[in-house]
């Protein structure tokens, strides 16, 4: 492994990152801005003023990745950055800088999709992690179980037909008059709640790795509603709980049938949802009843960063792909079949 220094830059959505790393998985400084508070009033990501804080912010972060790291600019080696999916305004920050970065250093630049990045969070936070493995990759935008045989070579085995994971949790702590993002808020109220209100399971067909969770959406909303008809007080915290134990539910059980099909001895956790302590106690329990390894990355590397997008780049360009300075933001850029 050489230890080439990586500059990573992230904009897909509504956090600025920038990152140094050396080599593949030494992080030198990974620094996040969050838009979060910006947002909020909105119930959600504005996109246009995401787009707009991202140019505000993108070289003060890069600067301070930069500083953390204690290294010069002309000290880069090579520049990665996330070119989809996500929001294009957005990306065209991180993509723009990136190309003018690396055009004027005279060093390559890396395009990288941002959920392969999530996946790579898990290089970073387990030093020992190699491929093969399953991935169950649950984020805002996202829900999917993807077969990593090796650091170029990905198979998708199933991903949602609707909604992501990320984005019903959002969606149903809007109605519950939670702020945004939802996710870590419903994590929080399950924990005071008991899963006592039966809502139907996201998809449980066997056989397949496909999920849907706009039925059980639909359900908890009309259940709010119909509960506010009725001039009932909503039991937040058991509608969180019951909310939250049938994502879990089906996610650990595809999970594990992806495990046993693929014939893999590692399950790992990705994207922003992997933050969530329910899931994550549950894959940790059946993956130790089972004799299955499990990694999950820390609290910082599950939520949007640039240290996982350098670290995907970094083994991207070790396998000679990078990227020439038509490089485009790709917003709708989804995992697929990969051989690169
Ligand atoms: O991966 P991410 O940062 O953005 C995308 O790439 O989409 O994921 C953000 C999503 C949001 O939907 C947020 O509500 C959710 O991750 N999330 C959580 C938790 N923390 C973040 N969902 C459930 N429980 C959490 N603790
Ligand atoms: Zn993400």
């Amino acid at each position: 492994m050489s230890e080439k220094l990586t500059l990573g830059i992230e904009s897909s959505c509504d956090e600025t990152s920038a990152a140094v790393l050396r080599g593949g998985r030494e992080i030198l400084s990974n620094v996040i801005s969050t838009q979060i508070p910006v947002h909020q009033k909105f119930g959600g990501v504005v996109p246009e003023i995401a787009s707009r804080k991202h140019i505000v912010n993108i070289l003060p972060v890069i600067d301070e990745a930069l500083r953390q790291a204690d290294v010069k600019l002309g000290d880069i080696q090579q520049v990665a950055v996330t070119y989809g999916p996500g929001l294009v305004g957005a990306l065209l920050v991180g993509v723009s800088a990136a190309k003018a970065l690396a055009f004027s250093l005279g060093v390559p630049l890396i395009g990288v999709n941002h959920l392969e990045g999530h996946i790579f969070a898990n290089f970073l936070s387990d030093p020992a992690l190699e491929p093969p493995f399953m991935a169950l990759v649950v984020s805002g935008g996202h829900t999917a179980l993807v077969d990593v045989r090796g650091y170029q070579r990905f198979h998708l085995m199933g991903q949602t037909r609707d909604d992501a994971a990320g984005e019903a949790f959002d969606k149903i702590a809007r109605v519950m008059g939670l702020p945004y993002p939802g996710g870590p808020r419903i994590d929080a109220l399950a924990k005071e709640g008991e899963p006592n209100i039966d809502f139907p399971e996201a998809l449980m067909e066997k056989g397949n790795y496909e999920f849907s969770f706009s039925g059980l959406k639909s359900a908890v909303l009309n259940y709010i509603n119909s509960e506010k008809m009725k001039g009932r007080a909503l039991r937040t915290a058991d509608i969180a709980a019951s909310f939250q134990r049938a994502v879990v539910d089906v996610l650990t059980q595809k999970a594990f049938e992806a495990v046993e099909e693929a014939g893999r001895d590692t399950l790992v956790l990705a994207g922003g949802v992997a933050a969530n302590s329910g899931l994550e106690a549950r894959l940790r329990a059946e993956a130790a009843r089972r004799g299955i390894a499990f990694s999950y990355p820390s609290k910082l590397l599950c939520t949007d960063n640039a240290a996982m997008i350098a670290c995907r780049g970094y083994y991207q360009a070790e396998a000679g792909h990078t990227s020439d300075l038509y490089l485009n933001a790709v917003p709708g850029l989804g995992l697929e079949e990969t051989e690169h």
